[in-house]
Order: C-alpha cells, then structure tokens, then sequence
C-alpha cells in the first residue's frame, strides 16, 4: 500500500514539473486568428528597396559604363582588401584559380592572369563579376559597387602562377 503511494506520489510530482512550464491560462486571453479571418497589414510602398545602384547599372548595360575609379594606391588597396574577402576562396590569393572553395566548381575558377580575362573592359568584367554568368556567383547583393570597381584595378595587377 505505501508503495503504490509513493508511485502515485512520484508520478503527481512528475506530472507537476512537466506542466510548470505550461501557461494555459494565457491562451485563453491572447489574440488568435483562424486563418484568412483577417486583412494581412498592407506595407507602404518604398518600404522595401528594390532598386538600387547596381541593379539601375544592370539595367544601362556594360556598354555604357566605364570604371570611375582610378587606380591609385588607396584604390588599389581597397581592391585588395575586397578581393581577399570575396574572391580568394575561390580565385585563391593571386589569382591563379586555386581557392579552397573554388576546387569544387566545375569548370574551375579563371586565372584571373589570363589573357582571356586581362583582354576584357572594365565594363565587361563588371558585369560578369557583379551579376554572375554561368556557374559564377552574382555579387552584386554581396559587394558595393565601389569595391567591384576597386577589385577590377586589382585584379589587373595579379600575376597568377
Ligand atoms: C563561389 C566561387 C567564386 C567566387 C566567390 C568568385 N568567383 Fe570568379 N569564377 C568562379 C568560377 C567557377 C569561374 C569560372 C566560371 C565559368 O567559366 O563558367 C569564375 C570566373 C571568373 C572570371 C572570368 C570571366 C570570364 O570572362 O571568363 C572573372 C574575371 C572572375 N571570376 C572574377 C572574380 C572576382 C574578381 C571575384 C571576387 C569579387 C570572384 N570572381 C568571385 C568562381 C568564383
């Protein structure tokens, strides 16, 4: 007899600590909705960005852009610091193609020496590295325009291996 009190004892207080977390009580006060019983709030227009410099840039085509950065040291550096953030892991640090993340692309990342690459305007390759082509990421949510533009100096100075 002791012993099933005792169980019936351990099981109440088992039964307490598992509803100690539980506040029944305010569901019964708190504000529900079944769902399309209410209008969803109408959100202001502008209220979220959906155009901004670069897609405006997008949308004026390579041909009618130029680089309006010039490579000066404090550019270069910028270019730089961004291509270390951005690029390396794929690119790998000089440019060669070797980045880490990069080995599992295919085809694998450009040598960013190569004539293919070095032969192409700024603007070209704005394009390409700012809103992607084939497997190539597209940048342009990732990266500012000015340090799009600042790599581009930079990757023109890359030797590769
Ligand atoms: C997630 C990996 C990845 C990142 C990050 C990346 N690239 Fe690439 N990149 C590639 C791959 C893969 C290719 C080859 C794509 C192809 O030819 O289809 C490539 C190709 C290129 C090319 C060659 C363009 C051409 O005409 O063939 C350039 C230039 C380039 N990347 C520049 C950059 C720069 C600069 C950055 C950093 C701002 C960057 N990439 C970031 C993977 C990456």
């Amino acid at each position: 007899m002791v012993r099933h009190s005792v169980a019936v004892l351990f099981w109440f207080a088992c039964l307490s600590w598992l509803c100690a977390g539980c506040d029944y009580a305010r569901m019964t006060t708190d504000e529900g909705y079944d769902t399309y019983e209410t209008h969803m709030p109408v959100m202001s227009m502008g209220a979220i960005a959906t155009g901004g410099t670069l897609s405006t840039l997008r949308m004026m085509g390579a041909e009618a852009l130029a680089n309006p950065l010039h490579p000066t040291p404090p550019v270069l550096a910028q270019g730089r610091q961004a291509y270390g953030y951005f690029c390396t892991h794929c690119h790998g640090p000089r440019g060669e193609g070797h980045g880490t993340v990069g080995q599992s692309f295919a085809p694998l990342p450009t040598n960013l020496a190569s004539e293919r690459v070095q032969r192409q305007s700024d603007a070209d390759l704005f394009f390409k590295i700012g809103f992607g082509f084939n497997r190539h990421p597209d940048l342009s949510h990732t990266m500012l325009e000015n340090d799009i533009w600042a790599v581009i100096h930079y990757l023109r100075r890359m030797q590769g291996q």
